[in-house]
């Protein structure tokens, strides 16, 4: 599922990744079904964009950057890099790694403990595919050094270097080789939160200042939102959906995109009737009929699928009186529990069999078994397929 855009010849883009249908077994053939690791994943990423894989553990996203990187081969499907071809199944063309225009930082850093931090910068300067005159191999690697504030420390053993400053002689390390596209593997995965946050600000800044294409893998989602123009989310081996961030988190096309990135009510729907022209949808579910403003492509009525409203999305307010009235996507139900984040509460409701989630401002006054009226956004309501 890419989401194609097509543009006029004189303002096409430049693709410096382009996966097509891509299909890969770790199993050999030997006359069963093979199951795969990835199955038929597609995508685009244009000259100087920062894109990423995300989905959970296992779902494929390290098999995609290795074949990408030349280091396991598919059995289906075709990449370019750069305009070039550098792997096809069907015409049987394979570029190895080595002659790709990539870099590669794995999740471990790949710093050779052996070698100083200069040496370990200048390693594929003096043996890589940018081999360069010997004279100004050291001067080119303590610029760089000097980009990620690591020149003073140029003479040290690479492990003494804390983590972070490991890291950031991973990317200088690559950047140095200057390839046309950069794949990162869970790169910032063995620091700590704080020290996470910040580096992933500055890998951005130096991707943006290097005009690297990056296509970066992780599984964390609020790493996906900070840091890509688009995220690509993967579920067992295939692509769920291609968006902005913004989209991603606010218009799911699937109950497992929404469920992944942030948290979100998923309601069951037994039934939909379409009541306008203005693309909103009535949906039967376990809390009555709820009016969802937008529906996911791919949800075409019927039977099944799920209302999906983020917490953000839900107001509650206290019901008063025996019978409060209710307008349209207003439910009656009861705080099961109420927890206080420091900015905001998180109330569950139950209404009949359904839980819902809600944020509340902080001062927001309730108790557990209380009455109260849930409102959810119709607008900021969405319809999913199943
Ligand atoms: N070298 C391998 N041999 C056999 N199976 C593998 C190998 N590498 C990955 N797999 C399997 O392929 C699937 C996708 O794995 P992977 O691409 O590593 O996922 P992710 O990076 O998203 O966690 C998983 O089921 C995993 O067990
Ligand atoms: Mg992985």
């Amino acid at each position: 599922m890419t989401n194609n855009v097509v543009l006029a010849p004189e303002t096409a883009v430049t693709e410096s990744i382009v996966v097509d249908r891509l299909r890969k077994s770790y199993e050999r053939p030997s006359g069963g079904d093979l199951t795969y690791a990835i199955d038929g994943v597609s995508f685009e990423v244009p000259q100087g964009k920062f894109v990423t894989l995300l989905g959970p553990s296992g779902c494929g996203k390290t098999t995609t950057l290795r074949c990408v990187a030349g280091l396991e081969q598919a059995q289906e499907g075709r990449i370019d890099l750069g305009g070039q071809v550098v792997f096809d199944a069907m015409g049987k063309r394979y570029v190895r790694p080595e002659d790709r225009p990539i870099a590669m930082v794995p999740q471990s850093y790949g710093i050779w403990p052996h070698l100083k931090v200069i040496d370990n910068a200048a390693f594929p300067l003096r043996y890589g595919r940018n081999r360069g005159r010997a004279k100004d191999v050291r001067e080119r690697a303590l610029r760089m050094l000097d980009q990620v504030g690591l020149a003073a420390m140029a003479d040290r053993w690479a492990t003494q270097l804390s983590g972070g400053q490991q890291q950031r002689l991973a990317f200088a390390r690559a950047l140095l080789c200057e390839p046309e596209v950069l794949l990162l593997d869970e790169p910032l995965s063995n620091l700590d939160a704080k020290l996470r946050a910040q580096l992933r600000q500055e890998l951005r800044s130096f991707q943006e200042q290097f005009g690297v294409t990056a296509l970066y893998v992780t599984h964390d989602q609020s790493e996906a939102l900070a840091l890509s123009d688009k995220v690509i989310v993967m579920n067992k081996g295939r692509v769920e959906q291609i968006d902005e961030p913004q989209r991603i988190y606010a218009r799911p096309r699937s109950s497992f995109v929404a469920d992944f990135i942030g948290s979100a009510n998923l309601f069951a729907v037994q039934h939909v009737s379409r009541p306008g022209p203005d693309g909103g949808v009535v949906a039967e579910t376990g809390i009555g009929a709820v009016l969802c403003g937008e529906s996911a492509p791919g949800a075409r009525g019927g039977d099944g699928g799920f209302v999906c409203v983020r917490p953000e999305n839900v107001q509650v307010r206290t019901a008063e009186g025996e019978r409060p009235a209710l307008s349209d996507n207003e439910f009656l139900g009861t705080v099961a529990s109420s927890e206080f984040l420091g900015d905001r509460l998180e109330l569950v409701v139950r209404s009949g069999d359904v839980s819902i989630t809600a944020f509340a401002r902080a001062g927001f006054a309730c108790r557990p078994g209380q009455e109260v009226v849930v409102a959810l956004d119709p607008g900021a309501t969405r319809y999913l397929p199943d």
